[in-house]
């Protein structure tokens, strides 16, 4: 047998080939995953990324209820003719208390991940009604029901802390508002007490008056809110492209 470590005799040797090939992947392995135990966090640290209000979360509820995410995407990728047209690309920290996250991978209609703001709340009712009316060929589904049905809160305090049980920092006692409120400002941790939270969602709603009639509280009211925050909370003007690159 030549043994001068031509690639030949490599490739004739399933047992040696084997070997190598093994050690090969491993090495692509390790050089992948060793990073990853070494870096704290690939979550960009950024201000204004709070979790959900109650009514925004129930919004949310109602986002994944109707299957919008079989059209739309949350996620604005890194490339030119994405950030044209819907603006910054997305940050790992947008996401980070979006459980499951609804990042999507479909676009039947445009990217969401930053319609916050874009729209006033009465053409958001009048488009999910009726979107073709806002947008004459629409082929986006009517929606109508949600401005006629209550919002149903009855399970709100279980779902909030569910969301608590996988890491979403809402809080049960004193001591994990207090965290809040030194993480999020005095404001934003009152939103996110669990205890109060049904008062929060009707006051937020009452006042918002999201779906045009203040006199109760609708799915409606619930959706529009959660659209009207998506991709809002980071104020990008506050930071410079190198800033993010540093966290990947
Ligand atoms: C069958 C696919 C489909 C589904 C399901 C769907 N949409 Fe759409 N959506 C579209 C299309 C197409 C457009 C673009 C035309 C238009 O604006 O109506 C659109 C547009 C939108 C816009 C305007 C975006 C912009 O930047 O102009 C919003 C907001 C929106 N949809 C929200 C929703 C919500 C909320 C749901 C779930 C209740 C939903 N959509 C379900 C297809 C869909």
């Amino acid at each position: 047998m030549n043994l001068n470590f031509k690639h030949e005799w490599i490739e004739t040797n399933v047992g040696v080939m084997l070997v190598l090939t093994m050690i090969v992947i491993s090495i692509g392995g390790l050089v992948e995953i060793a990073p990853l135990f070494l870096v704290k966090s690939t979550v960009e640290k950024v201000d204004g990324v709070r979790p959900y209000t109650p009514l925004e979360a129930r919004g949310r509820d109602i986002y994944v209820r109707e299957g919008c995410y079989t059209c739309h995407s949350q996620m604005i990728r890194p490339f030119r003719d994405e950030a044209l047209r819907y603006g910054h690309y997305s940050l790992a920290a947008e996401s980070q208390y979006d459980h499951p996250f609804q990042w999507g991978s479909k676009r039947t209609g445009p990217d969401l991940a930053r319609v916050g703001k874009k729209y006033s709340n009465e053409w958001h009712v009048a488009h999910l009604k009726d979107p073709s009316s806002m947008v004459p060929g629409s082929v986006m589904p009517r929606y109508p029901w949600l401005a006629t049905t209550l919002l149903d809160t009855s399970d709100l305090v279980d779902r909030l802390k569910a969301q608590r049980a996988v890491g979403v920092p809402y809080s049960l006692t004193q001591a994990e508002y207090e965290r809040n409120v030194k993480q999020f400002g005095e404001a934003i941790a009152k939103q996110l007490h669990i205890p109060n939270a049904k008062d929060n969602l009707v006051k937020q709603a009452t006042e918002g008056n999201y779906d045009g009639d203040p006199s109760n509280v609708t799915e409606m009211d619930a959706l529009v809110a959660y659209l009207q925050v998506l991709g809002t909370m980071v104020d990008f003007s506050k930071y410079d492209d190198d800033y993010f690159v540093k966290f990947r």
